[in-house]
């Protein structure tokens, strides 16, 4: 085709195909024949952002500093961004950036008028790991999906970790944070849960076991500074600054590479929870919030077959809620067909063909191109840096001619800033007033041990102490869970022996020293490192709405076969996206 069409006719192709009146982002010039034709500006409509997009291309080929270009953009049009920091370099946006001779004859080049700018950003740490304000979602509402994709378990353990959800959501029994699942669960396999085990039917000790187990391996990862109180609002992030602009929200993640996966993960609960709370906008002119999801192979690798589903699910959804969704990663192939599919917007960077799994990556990556008029798989591999081959839905619901474009360049500083400006704006930040100080309440940890006779719990709480009530009684707002106690006076320390205890069970290892069961409990079972505020403050959040009882025990209730359960469970995921649930705040 080349031969035929002059590069006049080329770049005028080009020059027509993003003749978009409608606002859009700039993301670049189109190269014709390794000329830059700085009059063909290829362009992205801000009302084609929730059509959703990917930034590939191999390492150090400039996908970073794409995505930071087009947060700029967005954020002087109003629109908000979320964008997980992997490497810290997009601390660079609060700095204005450095005009040196290079910079502007490469701006120039692509007909850009550069001038240095920083943004309003808010820097958010996972649990307080990292710089920023300290972000925490509660167990309930991480939901057991999510929750099985963190600890890596497999389809039958998160199918029971469902069934123990399910079963503390009919026993009203909060799970704010990890001790609070753990305390369920190994009441569950103590002696006196047994009976209410069995009943639950599709629950194994075994399985139980190996999800006390990988809730201690959060623990020791530290994730137990994620899960709690107070919880992170994602309406959070769709603010605006004072001027107008969109707020930047950079989750800051300087340990990511030992946990990708909460990451990944903890960015699929943000979007579950997003989509729970925002209303239907259709097509708007401009998207409410834009979403990068980088180093997105880290969420797919392993995934359950259901996990995918929500994933693809929830991509092809929320878009009708104007967020748009950017995948970042090295190789298209990395994100499954059914995602890849809905990913309108592609900016692809250059590609490496040095093995034979490269050359096949190479080959499905050109064949999900429209046809056009360069030689993709050789434009691919010779792109330079900051270069990229763009496809994009035009303002017209279109796609776009492919261009091979020269990259814009962001007005903020590429690279990180000083760490004394990064902790100066972390400190200035409202969010950090409102989520610093973990707090905690009466949950399912405190109500198993304050369940125990009289005297046994410092921790008790008022409302929690009428035990009484036996296990065959229908659960009641606000009630005890009566003769479902755990062994009397138990403590952390007392889960955490049983913990291990079950684990040396299922291991086949020998028997840890049994805990002591009349050690006295400590006068709060919440870890030293939180404060502990007063109840009242802790539950300025209303409650988690207790579940209705429905009709008859809980024996009546589920007693039935796993299958029926699980039904029933499947439809409430379906309700919310991933099973996430949250109160509602608003
Ligand atoms: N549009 C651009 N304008 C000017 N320089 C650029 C541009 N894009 C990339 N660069 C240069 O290339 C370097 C590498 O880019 P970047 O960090 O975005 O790569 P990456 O693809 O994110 O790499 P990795 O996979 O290792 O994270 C940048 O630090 C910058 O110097
Ligand atoms: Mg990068």
């Amino acid at each position: 085709m080349s031969a035929t069409k002059s590069a006049e006719e080329r770049v005028a192709t080009i020059r027509d195909g993003y003749a978009i009146d409608a606002p859009a982002l700039t993301i670049g010039a189109a190269v014709v024949d390794g000329t830059t034709y700085a009059d063909a500006q290829v362009k992205l409509p801000l009302g084609m952002m929730n059509r959703h997009g990917l930034v590939a291309g191999a390492t150090g080929t400039g996908k970073t500093i794409t995505l930071q270009l087009m947060a700029e953009q967005l954020c002087a049009a109003g629109v908000p961004v979320f964008l997980a920091d992997i490497k810290g370099d997009l601390t660079g946006l609060i700095t204005p950036g450095e005009g040196n001779e290079k910079l502007l004859a490469r701006t120039a080049s692509v007909g850009m008028d550069w001038t240095a700018a920083n943004y309003p950003v808010e820097f958010l740490a996972l649990g307080g790991d990292g710089k920023g304000a300290p972000v925490r979602a509660t167990v309930t509402s991480f939901g057991p999906l999510l929750l099985s994709r963190v600890m890596d378990l497999n389809e039958t353990q998160e199918s029971s970790l469902q069934l123990i959800f399910h079963y503390a959501d009919q026993r009203g029994l909060l799970l704010d944070d990890l001790k609070d699942l753990r305390a369920v669960i190994t009441h569950l396999t103590s002696d006196e849960g047994k009976p209410e085990l069995k009943e639950l039917g599709g629950l194994s000790s075994a399985t139980a076991g190996v999800i006390l187990r990988g809730l201690i391996n959060l623990e020791a990862q530290g994730l137990d500074q994620f899960f709690g109180l107070p919880e992170f609002d994602s309406a959070e992030l769709l603010r605006q600054a004072p001027d107008g602009r969109g707020v930047i929200t950079c989750l800051e993640l300087p340990t990511l590479l030992q946990k990708p996966l909460l990451t990944s993960t903890f960015m699929m609960w943000l979007l579950a929870d997003l989509f729970a709370e925002l209303p239907e906008v259709g097509d708007a002119d401009k998207p409410k919030l834009v979403f990068f999801l980088d180093e997105a192979h880290l969420l797919f690798n392993g995934a359950s077959k259901a996990f995918l589903q929500q994933i693809a699910t929830t991509v092809r959804l929320i878009r009708s809620k104007g967020i748009g969704l950017f995948f970042v990663t090295q190789n298209p192939t990395d994100v499954p067909g059914e995602v890849l599919g809905q990913l309108a917007n592609r900016v692809q960077h250059a590609l490496r063909a040095f093995t034979p799994e490269d050359a096949k990556a190479l080959k499905a990556t050109v064949s999900t191109y429209p046809v056009s008029d360069y030689d993709l798989a050789e434009v691919l591999t010779t792109l330079g840096t900051g270069e990229a081959v763009v496809t994009v839905m035009n303002d017209k619901g279109a796609p776009s001619p492919v261009a091979w474009t020269k990259l814009w360049s962001p007005r903020s500083r590429m690279g990180a800033s000083e760490a004394s400006a990064v902790d100066a704006a972390v400190a200035a930040s409202a969010l950090l007033q409102q989520y610093g100080t973990a707090t905690d309440r009466e949950s399912a940890f405190e109500r198993l041990s304050a369940a125990a006779p009289a005297g046994a719990s410092g921790a008790s709480v008022p409302d929690a102490a009428g035990a009484g009530s036996t296990a065959s009684q229908a659960p009641s707002t606000g009630g005890s869970v009566g003769g479902a106690l755990p062994a009397p006076g138990q403590s952390q320390a007392d889960i955490d022996a049983e913990a291990r205890r079950i684990e040396a069970e299922i291991l086949g290892l020998p028997a840890p020293a049994a805990p002591a069961p009349s050690a006295p409990a400590p006068s709060s079972p919440a870890p030293s490192s939180r404060s502990r505020k007063k109840a009242d403050d802790a539950l300025s959040l209303p409650p988690t709405k207790a579940p209705a009882p429905r009709g008859g025990g809980l024996g009546d209730q589920i007693g039935k076969a796993a299958v029926n359960v699980l039904q029933t469970l499947g439809n409430e995921i379906v309700r919310g996206m991933f099973g996430t649930s949250r109160r509602k705040r608003r």
